[in-house]
């Protein structure tokens, strides 16, 4: 890069990225990229060079350019290398509202038969070139929305005085349930990888009151669904001193909070995805849903996972008390709604061993999962913490955990134990949602699922 730089100070010109070019019209510049596409029109050869900040249309007119360039821009291949000189003017119609005209091209590294062309293609063909696809519009915007829904839920929290507490990834023990556990051989025993880091936020709590976590979980599920990944990012807030009332709360102006950002500071993206591959119809849908978007703010509803059951009876479903909601159920439920939906208190016989049992009805636990409206079903799932020892011992035996590998976690109840709450929520659902994107596995850049762990 330095001797880059150098080069280009020599020859008086400035090597810019393509989102800047905006602020200087009129200057001369190199501009370095790839070939996204090519297009001719008489006497005029279009090169559109993408640099991963942007897309810029470079000018080669027959009239104003030597014959060599005007000839590599009439046949330069897709996704090569190239440098291009020359100088940004305005251009209403291109985004950035500028392109290049363009003197000379260099190539510098060409790309022979690129795969990913501007054809159609198979989503397994595009997956198992998930390296190369990354280069491509739509998964362009989709990761720059992610960076900004990362970077905002680093913000909420930072802003509220949480602490960052990373938790490990190689855990002794279960948390979420045992039948999605991957197991691990470490040295002469086993260890399994972490489905969530909540067990051990619950410590940070007691030690620094407010705390969050975003680091991958790793679920074994053995579910081909749209919204399962095998490994997901996970974000985690626990808080001391917080009941099941509080953190429904936090977690209704975390979302209201993170999507504001998106909303203003990925806006172009959003607008892009909201036309992209779409019929009149789901264009139609999609403005409705960002109206939802900008209409998010707190309260959201609340609903009991009792009067759910009889609401989805009402509705026709054939269901009992103490059934487990799957995707069907979610999406009837939150369809009701034109915000997401705190569904709360389940049964406690399905209930993870860690939940708070319900005083008022031992039945039941403090928990409660948000239901995202348009049929994205469950996107956060939150509790408050049994702080009863002998309780949460009862609840360890009765899920036929080990004991020994969860003493550590006791302790907590052992020394000075307190009113506490958090909730997990997933980064790719939760993009999806918002993106209105179908299938989550394109909502992170490298996705694992069981069909799948390659790239
Ligand atoms: O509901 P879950 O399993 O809750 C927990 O893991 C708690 N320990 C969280 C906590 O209270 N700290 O997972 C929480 C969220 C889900 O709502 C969903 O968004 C996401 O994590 N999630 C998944 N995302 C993608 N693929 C999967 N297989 C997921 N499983 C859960
Ligand atoms: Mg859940």
């Amino acid at each position: 890069m330095i001797s880059l730089t150098k080069r280009y100070q020599e020859l008086n010109f400035r090597m810019l990225w393509i989102e800047e070019l905006g602020k200087h019209i009129g200057e001369k510049v190199i501009l370095r990229g790839w070939v996204y596409n090519r297009r001719d029109s008489g006497k005029v050869r279009f090169v559109l060079l993408r640099d991963g900040t942007g897309i810029c249309q470079c000018v080669f007119a027959d009239s104003e350019v030597e014959k060599k360039y005007f000839e590599l821009a009439d046949s330069v291949n897709q996704e090569s290398l190239v440098e291009v000189e020359g100088t940004i003017r305005e251009f209403d119609r291109a985004p950035g509202g500028v392109e290049l005209a363009a003197r000379s091209m260099k190539l510098l590294a060409d790309s022979v038969d690129y795969p990913i062309t501007p054809k159609e293609h198979g989503i397994d063909f595009l997956l198992s070139r998930r390296h190369l696809w990354l280069r491509s519009s739509r998964q362009h915007a989709l990761l720059r929305c992610r960076d900004t829904l990362i970077r905002a839920f680093h913000e909420f929290f930072g802003e509220r005085g949480f602490i960052l507490i990373d938790p490990p990834m190689i855990t002794p023990t279960s948390c979420e349930g045992t039948t999605e556990l991957f197991e691990i051989s470490y040295f002469d025993d086993k260890a399994y990888l972490s489905q969530s880091g909540q067990l051990y936020m619950e410590p940070a709590a007691a030690a620094f009151g407010k705390v969050y976590c975003l680091a991958p979980s790793f679920r074994a599920e053995k579910s081909k669904t749209r919204r399962h990944l095998t490994e997901f990012w996970h974000l985690e807030p626990e808080v001391a001193f917080l009941d099941l009332a509080g953190d429904m709360e936090l977690a209704e102006e975390m979302l209201s909070f993170v999507v504001k950002e998106l909303l203003e500071g990925r806006s172009t993206e959003i607008e892009f995805l909201g036309t992209w591959g779409k019929n009149k119809q789901e264009k139609r849908a999609f403005r409705e849903h960002i109206e939802l978007l900008k209409n998010l703010n707190p309260p959201f509803y609340r609903i009991t996972y009792t009067d759910a059951v009889k609401l989805l009876a009402k509705k026709g479903v054939n269901i009992q008390w103490g059934d487990k909601f799957g995707a069907d159920e979610e999406a009837i439920i939150s369809a009701v709604y034109d915000k997401p939906v705190f569904c709360h208190r389940y049964p406690k016989r399905s209930a993870p061993f860690y939940m708070k049992e319900d005083p008022e009805n031992p039945e039941l636990v403090k928990n409660f999962d948000l239901l995202a409206p348009e049929g994205y079903g469950e996107i956060i799932g939150g509790s408050q913490r049994e702080d009863d020892l002998a309780k949460l011992e009862a609840a360890i035996e009765r899920h036929n955990l080990p004991r020994e590998p969860l003493e550590w976690y006791l302790d907590i109840r052992r020394y000075g134990t307190f009113v506490h709450s958090g909730f997990g929520i997933g980064v790719e659902r939760t993009l999806a949602w918002i993106t209105q994107t179908h299938h989550i596995r394109v909502t992170i850049p490298y996705p694992r699922l069981m069909d799948r762990i390659y790239p």
